[in-house]
């Protein structure tokens, strides 16, 4: 069993600012395993964007700050939780060739890999020569950003996960294809990697993405779909070639993307159902039900002492406008 403790007061001492659309919550459904009632959840709104913005997917960098990817127009955002909140940075306007942006991934340190949408490549985003003043809110000193690929055979490309930092190999989910990737950033060669049944979206389903978020733990590629209700892995070598059967993980609906935290928790992100889970062990657990996690895309914990136990989380929106969120997750006690 797990027990999660959240406080808003502790969100905003972090985080130095005041909250909109802060409203605990904390719903339980019998599809899901029940917790503890001493359980307590906030989820909070850090920053909201304009009408119709939609965010696909984030990272933190070393220094804490978040890199925040729209799918609805092709640009790189960042936002510092460090200097406020009030509007974000943006790190990069891509050419209008592509619709927007999705998945992203850290390779060496602050170098990152992001899938640009439409005609669907991967460029290189090296963030070790980027530099804003934070008090004027303005960039003095641009990433460098380059093409690593372009992959016309490409389906609908999604999530996107570091395989080798070494070697460079990054992993793809490709969701309307349903197989995944893979890309050497060194060299922009690219092959499909991985093609399992357990990444095909059902063909009742009302979507058709299958394989969405990919993540590598512990020598397995864990992945969602988003189309069929598993949550699966096969376990992986060392440059992200299977080595063995897929194994499904858990049934669970609608989810995005997902992220560890690290004692192995998983924090799936089910969209459509405005909702967050965590698995644990094989178990689905209900974290979060709220309407700040309308169309809640992907998550990623802070990297600073400050931050460690705050998961931040992007959303396309619901009915309402869509936000990057916050949500404290300090670890109480792990039972069983
Ligand atoms: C989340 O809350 C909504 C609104 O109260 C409810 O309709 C829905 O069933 C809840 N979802 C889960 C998984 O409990
Ligand atoms: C792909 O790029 C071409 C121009 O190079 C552009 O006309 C087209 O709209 C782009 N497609 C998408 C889906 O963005
Ligand atoms: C960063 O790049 C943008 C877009 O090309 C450009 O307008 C701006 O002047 C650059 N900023 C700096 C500090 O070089
Ligand atoms: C990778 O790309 C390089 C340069 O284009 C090429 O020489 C090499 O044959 C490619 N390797 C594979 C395995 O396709
Ligand atoms: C859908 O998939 C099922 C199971 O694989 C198959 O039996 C059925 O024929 C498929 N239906 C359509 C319309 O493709
Ligand atoms: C990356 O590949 C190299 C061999 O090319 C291997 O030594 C290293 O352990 C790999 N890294 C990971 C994280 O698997
Ligand atoms: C998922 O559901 C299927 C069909 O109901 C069942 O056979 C399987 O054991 C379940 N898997 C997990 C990991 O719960
Ligand atoms: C943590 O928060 C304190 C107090 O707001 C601040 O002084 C410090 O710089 C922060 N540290 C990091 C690593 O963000």
């Amino acid at each position: 069993m797990y027990s999660i403790i959240a406080t808003q007061a502790l969100c905003a001492l972090l985080l130095g600012g005041t909250f909109a659309n802060s409203s605990p919550t904390l719903e339980r459904d019998a599809a899901l395993k029940t917790r503890a009632t001493s359980d307590e959840l906030t989820v909070n709104s850090i920053y909201e964007g304009p009408t119709g913005a939609w965010y696909e997917n984030i990272a933190v960098r070393a220094n804490g700050q978040i890199l925040a990817t729209r799918r609805d127009l092709p640009i790189l955002e960042l936002i510092d939780p460090a200097t406020g909140l009030n509007s974000p940075i943006v790190v990069n306007t891509f050419s209008s060739d592509y619709a927007g942006l999705a998945g992203i991934s850290e390779t060496t340190a602050d170098v990152f890999y992001v899938v640009a949408a439409g005609n669907y490549s991967v460029f290189e985003v090296d963030m070790t020569t980027f530099s804003y003043d934070s008090s004027a809110g303005v960039v003095t000193s641009n990433a460098t950003v380059s093409k690593v690929a372009a992959i016309p055979e490409a389906g609908l490309l999604n999530g996107l996960t570091t395989a080798n930092a070494t070697e460079g190999i990054v992993l793809i989910a490709d969701a309307l294809n349903g197989y995944v990737w893979r890309l050497d950033v060194n060299t922009g060669n690219y092959s499909i990697d991985i093609d399992d049944a357990t990444m095909k979206y059902l063909n009742t389903s009302t979507t058709t993405l299958g394989v969405n978020g990919l993540k590598i733990r512990d020598s397995y590629l864990y992945y969602s779909n988003t189309g069929n209700p598993i949550f699966s892995r096969i376990p992986v070598d060392s440059s992200g070639s299977a080595t063995g059967a897929a194994e499904v993980m858990a049934n669970i609906s609608a989810v995005d993307d997902f992220v560890f935290n690290s004692d192995g928790v998983a924090f799936l992100c089910q969209n459509s159902l405005s909702t967050l889970a965590a698995l644990v062990g094989s178990e689905t657990t209900l974290i979060a039900n709220s309407t700040i996690l309308a169309g809640v895309t992907a998550g990623a914990f802070g990297r600073t002492s400050n931050d460690s136990e705050i998961l931040y989380l992007t959303t396309k929106g619901g009915r309402f406008t869509s936000s990057v969120c916050c949500l404290i997750l300090q670890r109480e006690l792990i039972l069983d």
